[in-house]
């Protein structure tokens, strides 16, 4: 079979990066059209040179790479440094990147690659929030029903919450584009804190990154060494989660997920509940299934996909 055509939408993000590498690293299954920055984890600037960083780290400077919004759509930004450090990318030491952004706007690139190929040929994969692709759905309504699917990692169920007790932070960012983009009709596969919590980069996990002895393994292992001491302080658990290399490893071993066809709506207007996916699970409502809410994993099966894959770069 051909390789799947994907954009990646990004903010990295350790998370990100591998989720990128992973990709870089897949050719036979995944064909990356272009990448494209948005604010989140880190302002836009960061994103935008982390993105050519990972880039760089991979072997791949032929990868487009725009930058796109460098706020929500209706909001102030937030960021996440708390997570991933000043640079969005702590850990390890990277060279800034030689490579240049492609001209032209994220949205743009997005609406032009859209309309360049087949209809149903083209998947969006956002890594952060939901900014670009809402923006791009909003200017440009003619590519909506030319997406082949969205992979999106963002939102929770049973985990509710990881930046208020109610929302997962891609979504909490920007409430109102990740509306537009659920209301779209695109058929989306959800990544939500109820996976990717499964995915946990144990220590002999993160020990078999560094073992590959490459520059990409050590950086890998470096980045998630960083990245894992927040949320092991705050879950207590033996490693942090590995949220958007969930994203990029279902389209390569969509086998090993499982979940369910739901509805999920947004919550836009409480404060308090403010960016909540509302994943109808139990199926309570006649509301429309507009998604495959992904609730469980094969961490074992995932982490040596990962692991495989970054030792070919
Ligand atoms: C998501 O938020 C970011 O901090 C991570 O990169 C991931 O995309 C997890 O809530
Ligand atoms: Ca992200």
């Amino acid at each position: 079979m051909a390789p799947r055509k994907i954009i990646i939408d990004t903010d990295p993000g350790q998370d990100d990066a591998v989720a990128i590498l992973l990709a870089l690293a897949s050719p036979d299954e995944i064909d990356v059209l272009g990448i494209t920055a948005v604010a989140g984890n880190v302002p836009l600037e960061l994103t935008a040179k982390n993105a050519r960083i990972v880039c760089e780290l991979a072997g791949h400077t032929d990868v487009p790479v725009h930058a796109g919004c460098d706020r929500p759509l209706s909001r102030p930004l937030i960021t996440a440094e708390h997570v991933h450090g000043k640079t969005g990318l702590d850990g390890p030491v990277l060279p800034a990147p030689q490579m240049a952004l492609t001209e032209g706007h994220a949205v743009d690139f997005i609406i032009d690659t859209l309309r360049a190929h087949d209809p149903g040929t083209v998947t969006l994969c956002p890594l952060g929030p939901l900014t670009n692709i809402a923006s791009a759905f909003l200017k440009a309504p003619d590519i909506v029903d030319r997406v082949q699917e969205i992979v999106l990692m963002g939102g929770a169920y049973f985990e509710v919450g990881n930046i208020t007790p109610a929302a997962e932070f891609n979504i909490y960012v920007d409430p109102e584009a990740a509306e537009t983009v659920f209301k779209s009709g695109v058929p989306i596969v959800v990544m939500p804190l109820d996976v990717t919590h499964k995915a946990l980069v144990t220590k002999p996990r993160n020990d078999a990154f560094r073992a590959l002895g490459s520059k990409v393994g050590i950086a890998v292992a470096e980045m998630t060494d960083f990245f894992e001491r927040f949320d092991k302080n705050k879950y207590g658990s033996s490693g942090a989660p590995l949220h958007d290399p969930c994203v990029t490893a279902y389209l390569i071993r969509p086998e090993l997920f499982s979940g369910r066809h739901v509805n999920v709506e947004i919550e836009t207007g409480s404060e308090l509940t403010l960016g909540m996916t509302v994943a109808d699970w139990w199926g309570v409502t006649d509301r429309p299934l507009n998604a495959l809410f992904i609730g469980d994993v094969d961490a074992d099966g995932f982490f040596d996909l990962l692991t495989e894959r970054l030792a070919r770069l």
